[in-house]
């Protein structure tokens, strides 16, 4: 489902060349949940955009559902997109001037469903928001709006949803609530779910992690043999403490 082969990205910057992301491989098959953690300026987002056909590596190849999306160009990866992606982003992205069942619709619309406002209305009613759908973004609360969000990317059925930091705006009850969403609609549609996260319960939840410390992926296997209750620990050491791969340290 989602095949990464040694993916690598630099920048060039007034300074020379900055190295955000090294040699990076991961394989999720389909259903599956990641998570990606690490500090900040780890590299996570920029991992999320090219696992997601948003940017591109420098080196190496990302498979989508056997497609080789990194050897494609921009309108190739556009389509993949199109047919199979779905995002959730910390800050919502939500447009101000429509109305949640708007907003929600608009991407069907977008792809000429008929029943684009059929189908919003049904994953509004999913996400528990059945008697906000007039509501314009700036009457919603943050959990809210993060939950028209989650409804917006589901309804496009994609197979692949990909999530950056989605509970970093939230209070952590409502976080959870968006989480225990995110995981429910993992199972019942069997998406395959990829995470960034700083939120360690979280990452426990997925089936796989990948730690990521200064754009370098840190050993999981210590993370792999302990029982679910020590895993937070364990990734909490590694993130602190990074024993990375391919390095002497
Ligand atoms: N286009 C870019 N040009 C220069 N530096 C960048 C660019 N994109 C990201 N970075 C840098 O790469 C590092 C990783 O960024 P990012 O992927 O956003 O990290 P994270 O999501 O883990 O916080 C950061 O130090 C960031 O400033
Ligand atoms: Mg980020």
């Amino acid at each position: 489902m989602i095949e990464v082969s040694n993916i690598s990205k630099q920048v060039s910057t007034a300074e020379g060349t900055l190295s955000i992301l090294d040699k990076i491989n991961l394989s999720l098959a389909a259903g599956e949940s990641l998570a990606i953690v690490g500090p900040s300026g780890s590299g996570k987002s920029t991992l999320l955009g090219i696992l997601a056909g948003l940017d591109l590596p420098t080196a190496g190849s990302v498979s989508l559902n056997g497609q080789d999306i990194t050897a494609m160009d921009e309108e190739g990866r556009a389509a993949v997109r199109a047919g199979h992606v779905g995002f959730v982003f910390q800050s919502f992205h939500l447009l101000p001037g429509l109305s949640a069942l708007e907003n929600v619709a608009l991407p069907l619309e977008l792809q000429g469903d008929k029943d684009a406002l059929k189908t919003a209305a049904y994953y509004l009613q999913r996400v528990g928001l059945e008697h906000r759908t007039t509501h314009y973004p700036r009457q919603l609360s943050g959990g809210e709006q993060q939950r028209v969000a989650v409804a917006r990317a589901f309804a496009c059925r994609p197979t692949i949803l990909f999530a950056d930091e989605p509970t970093g705006n939230l209070d952590t009850g409502t976080g959870e609530k968006i989480n225990d969403l995110l995981f429910d609609l993992n199972k019942e549609e069997g998406t395959t779910l990829v995470l960034v996260t700083h939120e360690y319960n979280l990452a426990a939840r997925c089936g796989q992690r990948l730690v990521l410390a200064a754009g370098r992926q840190v050993e999981e296997s210590a993370i792999k043999k302990q029982p679910a209750a020590k895993k937070k620990a364990v990734i909490n050491a590694a993130v602190a403490n990074p024993k990375v791969q391919g390095s002497k340290y």
